[in-house]
């Protein structure tokens, strides 16, 4: 599987300082193969945790939407279920990005997380997203953090 390196993190990148003290001896081609690689190591957003993060950074954009979004509670998810309502949020959450029309590194660790899910996820069994019901932005928002918690503490991805 193949870890994407997303910036919602950028700033406070573990790896800047150890990496600044090496840094004359590369030239500066080379110099950037290893920023890349500590940026895949060290600060690409695995977990539900920084997940939770970004989408509370965007959360006063993008609650400017009026759209209705399937959202599935959870007491409504299934068990193993999980995995496949999270994409559904991802789809309805890519869809008010491209609404509001923001692009930044929130909107990236977003959109790299819903990639990474795809490969997770195997819809055998579970409802469609389309079996929830249909909420406002704020009830979406609330219940997919909600979501997130229980995962995280769960220690799921
Ligand atoms: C959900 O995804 C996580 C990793 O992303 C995986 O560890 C877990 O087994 C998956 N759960 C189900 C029920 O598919
Ligand atoms: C994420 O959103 C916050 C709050 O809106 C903003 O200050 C920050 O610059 C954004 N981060 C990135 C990487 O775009
Ligand atoms: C969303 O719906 C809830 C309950 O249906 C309501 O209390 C709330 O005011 C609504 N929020 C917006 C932004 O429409």
């Amino acid at each position: 599987m193949t870890r994407l390196p997303v910036n919602c993190v950028q700033l406070s990148c573990p790896g800047d300082q150890r990496a600044k003290s090496v840094q004359f001896q590369f030239h500066s081609s080379l110099w950037f193969l290893v920023l890349s690689f500590l940026s895949l190591s060290s600060c690409a957003v695995e977990d539900t945790t920084d997940l939770r993060m970004c989408i509370t950074n965007l959360r006063n954009t993008i609650e400017k939407s009026d759209a209705m979004l399937y959202s599935p509670s959870i007491d409504d998810i299934e068990e193993n279920c999980e995995n496949v309502s999270l994409k559904c949020y991802m789809l309805e959450l890519e869809m008010v990005l491209d609404e509001e029309e923001v692009y930044d590194g929130n909107a990236s660790c977003i959109l790299a997380f819903k990639e990474r899910l795809d490969s997770n996820s195997h819809t055998g069994g579970c409802p469609p997203c389309e079996a929830y019901s249909l909420q406002n932005i704020t009830i979406f928002l609330d219940r997919l953090i909600t979501l997130l918690e229980k995962l995280t503490a769960r220690g799921n991805h």
